[in-house]
């Protein structure tokens, strides 16, 4: 017989099914809940412990350190695959097999261009624009110029173009929203470069000189991307899902997930990171000074790039990234303050009780913005690069969504405010 919960209100039990995953996770079933007891909801702020979907993609263990991609090592994939692999394994199940690859990267490297009329939404911006809102808003716009994608459930092949022109495009469009903040020429994709180096061209070659690829950069950068490529049901994904699942089309649920991803609890930590080692730099570099800080309760301030809300032991991103930093740094030779006093506040926060006990460990975000500034990305891009990698994932998310025929999200709330009370006229107010 299926395990069941037993659940006991008003003096009534009721039984509620246990759903297992392959990894034997468990969960209670209580979707019937509220109608089989007259009212009764689960209130869970912030998601906890709530799963708000079974979902076959990424499997991830917080407590063990735990992260795979359709079962696959992360890794594994982070040594060996390239971005555009764990994309296709993201999105459609499996590795593709010599074949498959090459009809894929054909199809993005040929929708890498953007419409010539997007250019004029680009010069419309003021140049202080972040680049995360240029971003959000040009993803969105895509939609007006492919109105096929409008409908999500157009067919396989439909969605497969909608699909391979927003990963091919959102480099494009990322890379343009630097060179506009300059007020430098954009610089077209070329088709000889493959992903990353395509990226690395649009953002640093000039129309009068070429950008030169440094492998170990293409790599640190192709690591990056893979790490951050899924990561199951976190603050953009689940807000790519709610959004498509009122079948608003492709572009505009992504769209949704870079604006839950910009902010500084999410993605913007890698941002905060830096922004962080610059305010300790310029007050006299004292680290300790600010880990007292991070402990207090009264001051607001907490350690950016530490913490997880899933990761409780440590992050298995960070130790890989850990690694691909040592060898930027390396072979650049960077010589930079921050990175001294992020060196300092890693060693200080990994020996300090208060971290310790809390299981506060540095994350990936700690270690990306480093060497994202060691190779040049300026800070407000810092999240731009994390959309970039997590596109696979918000799109696989969507497709698993839409393809499951899952209901629009609608959760429900206790209200606490006044009971009913009557209109009265202003003046007697
Ligand atoms: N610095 C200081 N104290 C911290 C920090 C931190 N970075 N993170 C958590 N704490 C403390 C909290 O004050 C709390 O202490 P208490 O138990 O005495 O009240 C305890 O640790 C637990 O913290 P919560 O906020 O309950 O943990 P939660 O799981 O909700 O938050 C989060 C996780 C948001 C990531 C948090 O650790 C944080 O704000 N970190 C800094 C921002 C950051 O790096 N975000 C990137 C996340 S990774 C990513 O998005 C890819």
């Amino acid at each position: 017989m299926s395990e069941t919960a037993k659940i006991e209100l008003d003096g009534k039990s009721y039984e509620l099914p246990v759903i297992e995953g392959t990894e034997k996770e468990k969960g209670i079933d209580i979707s019937k809940l509220r109608g089989g007891t007259g009212g009764y909801i689960t209130l869970d702020p912030g998601f906890k412990n709530t799963g708000s979907t079974k979902s076959a993609i990424t499997y991830l263990d917080g407590e063990n350190g735990i992260l795979r991609y359709r079962g696959y090592p992360i890794e594994q994939l982070a040594e060996k695959a390239s971005f555009l692999e764990v994309a296709y394994l993201l999105i459609y199940g499996e590795l593709p097999s010599s074949q498959e690859f090459e009809t894929f990267t054909t199809s993005i490297t040929n929708h890498t261009l953007v419409h010539e009329d997007m250019k004029q939404f680009f010069e419309a911006y003021p140049a202080q624009a972040h680049p995360m809102g240029i971003l959000a808003s040009m993803v969105c716009s895509l939609s007006t110029f492919y109105p096929e994608s409008l409908d999500p459930d157009r067919g396989p092949e439909a969605k497969d173009l909608t699909i391979h022109r927003l990963i091919a495009k959102l480099p494009t469009l990322a890379a343009w929203s630097y060179k506009n903040a300059l007020r430098h020429p954009i610089m077209y994709p070329n088709n000889k470069y493959d992903y990353t180096q395509n990226f690395l061209h649009m953002m640093y070659a000039m129309p009068t000189s070429d950008y030169e690829m440094d492998p170990v950069i293409v790599s640190a950068l192709n690591t990056l991307l893979i790490l951050h490529a899924d990561h199951e049901q976190n603050c953009s994904t689940s807000t790519v899902r709610i959004v498509g699942s009122s079948h608003a089309n492709l572009y505009s649920s992504i769209s949704a997930g870079i604006n839950a991803l910009w902010g500084p609890l999410h993605g913007g930590a890698n941002q905060a990171v830096i922004e962080m080692l610059e305010k300790i730099a310029n007050d006299g570099g004292d680290v300790d000074k600010w880990v007292v800080k991070a402990k207090d309760k009264s001051d607001s301030f907490r350690l950016m790039g530490f913490g997880h809300r899933v990761y409780k032991n440590f992050d298995p991103r960070a130790t890989i990234i850990k690694k691909a930093c040592d060898d930027v740094l390396d072979k650049l030779g960077v010589d930079d303050p921050l990175l001294d006093i992020a060196k300092k506040l890693e060693k200080v926060a990994l020996e300090d009780e208060y971290f310790k006990e809390r299981n506060l460990y540095p994350n990936v975000d700690f270690y990306s913005g480093i060497i994202y500034k060691a190779i040049g990305i300026p800070t407000e891009m810092f999240t731009v690069m994390f959309a970039i990698g997590r596109l696979p994932g918000w799109i696989a998310q969507w497709k698993e969504m839409i393809e499951n025929g899952e209901p629009i999200g609608r959760p429900r709330q206790i209200y606490t405010g006044e009971n009913e009370r009557d209109y009265v006229q202003f003046q007697d107010r």
